[in-house]
């Protein structure tokens, strides 16, 4: 009796102790694997960019545009699709023969070195139902089912679940931006798992993981990636000098914390088959535990199997 309690204590002692020391060892082992700038990304798809000139708070000039999609192809990007704010309050929503006028623009200016698509940045407002059926499509992403969805910073909609489920009805699929800047998400990242469950992708801004946004922001952003809700990355760009066009530090980041597999996924696979309205192939299960930041149990024996 006595010789099994030791046993089953010692059994413990040593796990954690290898649970300790190989979690370190295998931490060191991924660093040293994953090095910034070396990713081979060179087919990404950035689907959050306000690039087009005199349009939102985005580029103010053609110039700036011309030097953002320069910017973007050095990056690796080689689609930007060109998503100025739509219902934010601020500025005057677009119509869809504007922001196709100013993508041809934008393009000869730059000699066709990034592919650029229309789509719009869809503030949570009444207007996504009066538009859901607008023939100028203008609040989907390329013409596609999906819908860059953004929230106030401060606060979650009230009743999201069920307007998540009117838009889904409604034959629109809602990509969630930058859900790791908003306040009450930070506070409770369940609700981005929630609104998943229920039909939504979440997208990531490459700035969150680079730290461009604060602490906050960082962490949640690290929660999702780590809890397997991370879909996209984007840059949502706006500038040619700051929050500039770039996606490849970021995937860097991404593939440390998640793989390099699951970073490609969400600036390659996943806005590649969003843009020609298929189904995303990358989809993982939520890990709750790392959403609220617990240290996932790593276990050697499935490291190594
Ligand atoms: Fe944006």
């Amino acid at each position: 009796m006595l010789g099994e309690v030791l046993g089953e204590v010692l059994g413990e002692v040593i796990d954690e102790v290898i649970d300790e020391v190989l979690g370190e060892v295998i931490d060191e082992v991924i660093d040293m694997a994953v090095v910034p700038g070396e990713l081979n990304f060179r087919r990404m798809v950035d689907i959050h960019c306000h690039i087009l000139p005199e349009t939102d708070d985005g580029a103010k000039t053609l110039d700036e545009s011309v030097a953002m999609c320069r910017a973007a192809a050095e990056e690796g990007i080689v689609t930007i699709v060109a998503t100025p704010h739509m219902f934010n309050g601020v500025h005057p929503p677009p119509s869809r023969a504007t922001i196709l006028e100013k993508i041809e623009q934008v393009k000869v200016a730059s000699g066709n070195c990034v592919e650029i698509v229309p789509g719009g940045e869809v503030r949570y407002s009444y207007e996504i139902f009066q538009e859901a059926e607008d023939p100028q499509g203008r609040i989907r992403l390329n013409g596609t089912s999906y819908m860059l969805l953004e929230f106030p910073f401060q606060s979650v909609p009230p009743n999201i679940e069920m307007t998540i489920f009117q838009i889904l009805n409604a034959g629109i699929t809602p990509v969630i931006a930058h859900p790791e800047r908003n306040k009450q998400i930070q506070e409770k990242p369940k609700i981005i798992a929630d609104l998943v469950d229920r039909g939504a992708f979440a997208q990531l801004d490459s700035g969150s993981l680079t730290k461009s946004f604060g602490p906050e922001a960082y962490v949640t952003a690290k929660r999702i990636v780590e809890a397997g809700l991370a879909h996209f990355m984007a840059t949502d760009a706006h500038h040619q000098d700051r929050r500039r066009p770039v996606l490849s530090a970021a995937a860097a980041i991404a593939a440390d914390w998640g793989g390099v597999e699951y970073a490609r996924a969400m600036v390659e696979e996943n806005p590649a088959a969003l843009l020609k309205d298929r189904p995303i192939p990358w989809q993982l299960e939520c890990d709750h535990d790392a959403l609220l930041g617990k240290k996932r149990k790593r276990s050697w024996f499935f490291f190594w199997k």
